[in-house]
């Protein structure tokens, strides 16, 4: 197994992405912590399903967009498993529009959750991380950080772009340390995320992707597992597109 015995957070982890991450991880033999912003069903379903597979699965509630929550959580992870050797940046949110309609709330919320967010688990995961002198980082970016969207509002596209730079950064940081820190970058999932798109928006995704198709949970799940394993020991820095072929970079 891949991951037997390693600690893993992974952030907004209770469907969709997320939840294939946490499964795959406990499927390679990860103790889980699994977070979400509020405790629900879903969350519920997600602990349950990833305690059936044998691991140790430690739900944890806690915005990501707030620090004082984001070291709570990291300060029980420590407690409970004396360390964490792998964190992923998965939780994010997006708002539709454009310019004209966008409120500066919207705007905010999104870097809230999706940029500090980020930021605010990197930090207080790399201090643990530091210590043990071990660590691989993943954050969930997008496509949209790399190109222009006209169907999100401004806002989710910068702020993926800004996770993509923060990633190099705090690779060349963390290096010394022996933490590797990638992204994954997807385009076109099938979640709740994409279900949200009108049938116009889902007809043109679908004619600018080579592979005719849109990505699964699951196909992300397992690039995010390639840069949580071993196999990628000697990558650091790289932000790893899954998408079809829709952009080739
Ligand atoms: N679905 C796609 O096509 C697609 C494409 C590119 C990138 N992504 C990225 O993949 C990630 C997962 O997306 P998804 O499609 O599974 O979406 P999703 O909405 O199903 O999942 C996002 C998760 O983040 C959680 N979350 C939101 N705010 C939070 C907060 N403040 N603190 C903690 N958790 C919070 C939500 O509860 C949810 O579980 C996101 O970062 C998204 O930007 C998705």
């Amino acid at each position: 197994m891949k991951l037997e015995g390693k600690v893993a957070l992974v952030t907004g982890a209770s469907r969709g992405i997320d939840k294939a991450i946490a499964l795959a991880f406990a499927r390679e033999g990860a103790h889980l912590v699994v977070n979400s912003s509020g405790s629900s069903e879903a969350l519920d379903l997600a602990v349950k399903e990833i305690s059936n597979m044998g691991g140790q699965c430690l739900p944890s509630i806690a915005d990501v967009g707030q620090m004082d929550q984001v070291e709570a959580m990291m300060a029980v992870v420590e407690k409970t498993f004396q360390g964490l050797d792998i964190l992923v940046n998965n939780a994010g949110i997006i708002r539709r529009g454009n310019i004209q309609t966008v409120t500066e709330e919207e705007w905010d919320q999104v870097m809230q959750v999706n940029l500090k967010g980020t930021f605010n688990c990197c930090k207080a995961a790399s201090e643990i991380m530091i210590r043990q002198r071990l660590g691989k980082i993943i954050n969930i970016t997008s496509v949209a950080g790399k190109v222009g969207d006209i169907t999100s509002a401004p806002g989710y596209g910068p702020s993926k772009a800004a996770i993509d730079n923060l990633t190099k950064s705090l690779a060349l940081q963390l290096a010394p340390y022996n933490i590797n820190v990638n992204a994954v970058a997807p385009h076109a999932i099938e979640t709740e995320m994409s279900a949200q798109w009108s049938k116009k928006k889902r007809k043109s995704v679908l004619e600018a992707i080579p592979l005719k198709r849109l990505g699964k949970p699951e196909e992300v799940a397992a690039a995010v597992l390639f840069l949580a394993s071993e196999d990628s020991d000697f990558i650091t820095g790289e932000i790893l597109d899954v998408n079809g072929g829709y952009l080739m970079d």
